[in-house]
C-alpha cells in the first residue's frame, strides 16, 4: 500500500458534508497519506500511522485535488480583442451581441469538433497541472437545440479522454438566441432540449444566467420547474452584472449554488446564510471585469456555503489556475487560506454532488491529491502567479 510522509497535510474531511464559513479545515503537521487501489486508506498525523512511509515529502504541504466547480468548457478561441476593449471604454453589456456569448456561440458554430477537442485539451492538460483533478463542464456557447446538444456531447467525448472526473452542467438559458423570443426560447429549452439532453445523459444540472441582457427571475423559475421534474440540481449565474434577485430566489428554489453575486443585495445575503444553497465564488471574473466584489465578509460571518472556482471562460475569465483563483479570492474578497482551500475543495465537490467520492482526504475517498511547495498552504494565495503544485496524482497516479 503505498504512502507518503509530508510536513503538513490538510485533509478537508468534513464527514461528506459542506463546510459552513467561517469554519476552517484542520491542520495536521507531519502528516502520512495512504492510498491502495485508487482509494485513500488512510489521512491523519504520522504518530497514528502503523505502516511504512514509501516517499517523505519534507517541506511539503498534501491537500485534496482542486474540484474546478464552474467553469464554461467546452469553447473554442479566445476575446482578447474584446478585454482589450472594455479596458479602452467599452463595456461587457454593450459588446454583447457583436462580441460576448453570441460570438463564442458563433465560433463554436464554425468550428469542427475535432477543432473545439484540439483547442481544449492543451487547456485541460494546463489544469491537471495545476492541480484541478475534478471539473464541472458547461453548455451555454450553443444557443440552439442542435449546438447545445453537440456541445453536451463534445464535453462528454473531452471528459472521457482525461483523467480529471468531469460533470456536465446544461446552461442552455445563457444568452437570446438570435431571432428567438426570450420566452419562446426557454419554452423550447423546458419542453424539448432538457428532456433531450436528459434522454441522451447528457446533464448532470441545469444552470440559468440571470441578468438584464440574458434571463428573468421567472425565467428561472420555469426552468427550475422542468429541472425539478428531471430531478437534476439547479444552478443560478446570480448578480453578476447587475442586482436581480437571483441569489434569494436561488436559494427560494432549494438550487444548489448560486454563483458570481457581485450585486447581490441584503435579502440574497440573509437566504444564502440561512439556506442550503452554495454561495459559488469567482473573483477572477470579478478582477477580469473589474467589478465590484461581493460581500464575503457577511456571507462568510453568517455560516453561508462558501465555494471557489475559476468560471474559466474566453469573456470574463481566462483563467484556469485555481492556485490563481484562490490567491485572487484571499485578495480581492479577503478570504482566510484555508477558508478559500475548503471552498476550492470538500465544498465544490458537494456543488457538483461529487462529495461522497472526493473533495477531501479520508479513508474511502478518491486518492485525488496534490503535492503543494511549502509547509503551509497559505503559500499558495500568497504568491499570485506561481503555480505551488509540484504534483498532482489522480486516483492515486501521478499525472503528467
Ligand atoms: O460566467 N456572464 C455569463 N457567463 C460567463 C461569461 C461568458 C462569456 O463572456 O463568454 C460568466 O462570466
Ligand atoms: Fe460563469
Amino acid at each position: 500500500m503505498p504512502a507518503v510522509g509530508c510536513s503538513t497535510l490538510v485533509s478537508c474531511a468534513a464527514g461528506g458534508t459542506p463546510m459552513k464559513s467561517p469554519a476552517q479545515p484542520e491542520v495536521t503537521r507531519d502528516g502520512v497519506l495512504a492510498w491502495e487501489d485508487e482509494v485513500v486508506t488512510y489521512a491523519g498525523p504520522r504518530s497514528g500511522w502503523t505502516g511504512s512511509v514509501d516517499e517523505d515529502l519534507a517541506g511539503r504541504t498534501i491537500v485534496p485535488g482542486f474540484v474546478d466547480c464552474h467553469t464554461h468548457l467546452p469553447f473554442v478561441r479566445w476575446r482578447d480583442d474584446e478585454y482589450e476593449a472594455r479596458l479602452t471604454g467599452r463595456t461587457y453589456r454593450d459588446l454583447h451581441g457583436e462580441g460576448g456569448i453570441h460570438r463564442s456561440a458563433r465560433l463554436l458554430a464554425d468550428s469542427s469538433d475535432q477543432e473545439i477537442l484540439d483547442f481544449c485539451h492543451p487547456l485541460l492538460d494546463e489544469m491537471l497541472a495545476h492541480g484541478t483533478t475534478a471539473m464541472e463542464l458547461k453548455t451555454g456557447y450553443g444557443l440552439s437545440v442542435e449546438q447545445e446538444l453537440r456541445q453536451a456531447r463534445l464535453a462528454r467525448t473531452m471528459a472521457d479522454a482525461i483523467p480529471q472526473t468531469c460533470t456536465l452542467t446544461l446552461l442552455a438559458c445563457h444568452a437570446v438566441p438570435d431571432e428567438w423570443d426570450r420566452e419562446a426560447w426557454v419554452e423550447t429549452v423546458c419542453r424539448e432540449l432538457i428532456p433531450q439532453a436528459v434522454a441522451e445523459g447528457l446533464a448532470d444540472a441545469v444552470d440559468v444566467y440571470v441578468e438584464d441582457i440574458a434571463f428573468t427571475v421567472a425565467d428561472l423559475e420555469r426552468v427550475a420547474e422542468t429541472v425539478a421534474g428531471a430531478g437534476l440540481p439547479l444552478r443560478v449565474h446570480a448578480d453578476q452584472l447587475g442586482h436581480s434577485g437571483a441569489a434569494e430566489a436561488a436559494v427560494r428554489l432549494q438550487a444548489r449554488s448560486a454563483d458570481h453575486l457581485n450585486h447581490i443585495g441584503a435579502a440574497g445575503v440573509r437566504a444564502l446564510r440561512q439556506g442550503s444553497t452554495a454561495a459559488v465564488l469567482l473573483p477572477a471574473s470579478t478582477l477580469v471585469l473589474g467589478a465590484t466584489a461581493p460581500p464575503v465578509a457577511a456571507l462568510s460571518e453568517g455560516g453561508a456555503v462558501l465555494a471557489l472556482a475559476t468560471d474559466f471562460n474566453p469573456g470574463t475569465s481566462p483563467v484556469l489556475s485555481m492556485p490563481e483563483a484562490i490567491a485572487i479570492g484571499c485578495a480581492l474578497y479577503r478570504l482566510a487560506p484555508l477558508e478559500a482551500l475548503a471552498a476550492a475543495t470538500v465544498n465544490a465537490a458537494w456543488v457538483l454532488g461529487l462529495e461522497n467520492r472526493l473533495g477531501s482526504l479520508a479513508p474511502g475517498k478518491r486518492a485525488d491529491f496534490l503535492v503543494l511547495e511549502g509547509e503551509d498552504f497559505r503559500m499558495t494565495p500568497y504568491r499570485p502567479g506561481h503555480n505551488p503544485v509540484v504534483r498532482t496524482f489522480v486516483g492515486g497516479v501521478a499525472s503528467g
